[in-house]
């Protein structure tokens, strides 16, 4: 296909551990990046997911790299941002852990061995630290929803943010639909209605697309 860009995707939640059977998570399913990937893949562009342990399967046309940790996804997306000379767009689904445990055992803590107090270190931002062409991300909130997202799309230089409020019934964590609103960094504000999340992933696809081949 002619215009073909690289689309690298993140997408489920990452796992913290504190030992081999323990781990700090959160409920995501990887159901939007998901979605996300598949959209970019049938409009024939190169793409990669990089997926945190989801149950869901890889889908057609996509590179599938499978990542436990926060510090694994940043590598994983950075070698992928990193192949050749296509023009890439990077879109964070992921639910990235914001914190992991300072330390983590190699083998399982007994009980008698566990800290009543955890000590935790911050994770590395992989879409403010990423480099790519067109910038992409979420932001699930639930509350003071379009601020939180105008300040993240400003903070980690992005070309757009697809904000989603996770406490409205239908909308956010393993659910087959979403109802999102895209903010720009020019400003604009566009609110669509509860779709599908496949049918929210073409419009991102097709958005990110105008802005890496502007008209
Ligand atoms: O700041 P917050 O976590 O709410 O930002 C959400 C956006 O940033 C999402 O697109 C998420 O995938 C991305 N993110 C990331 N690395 C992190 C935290 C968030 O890529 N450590």
């Amino acid at each position: 296909m002619k215009g073909r860009l690289r689309f690298v995707v993140t997408a489920g939640p990452t796992r913290e551990h504190l030992d081999p059977v323990r781990f700090l998570t959160n409920p995501s399913t990887g159901k939007m990046g998901f979605a996300v990937a598949r959209a970019a893949a049938a409009r024939g562009h190169e793409t990669v997911l990089v997926a945190g342990p989801v149950a869901l399967r890889t889908p057609k046309g996509v590179r599938r790299v499978d990542v436990v940790s926060a510090r694994d996804m940043s590598a994983a997306v950075e070698e992928a941002l990193d192949r050749g000379p296509r023009t890439t767009v990077f879109i964070a689904v992921a639910a990235v852990a914001d914190w992991r445990p300072a330390k983590t055992a190699a083998r399982k803590l007994k009980k008698r061995e566990m800290p009543g107090v955890l000590r935790l270190v911050r994770n590395p931002d992989i879409l403010k630290s990423a480099s790519a062409s067109v910038k992409v991300g979420f932001a699930a909130e639930t509350d003071n929803v379009l601020a939180e997202a105008r300040r993240k799309c400003r903070e980690k230089g992005l070309a757009f943010i697809v904000a989603n409020d996770v406490t409205e019934k239908g909308s956010g964590f393993g659910t087959d639909t979403n109802r999102v609103t895209f903010l720009r960094a020019d400003g604009s504000v566009e609110r669509l209605p509860m779709m599908s999340k496949l049918a929210v992933a073409r419009r991102i696809v097709k958005a990110c697309e105008a802005l890496a081949r502007p008209a």
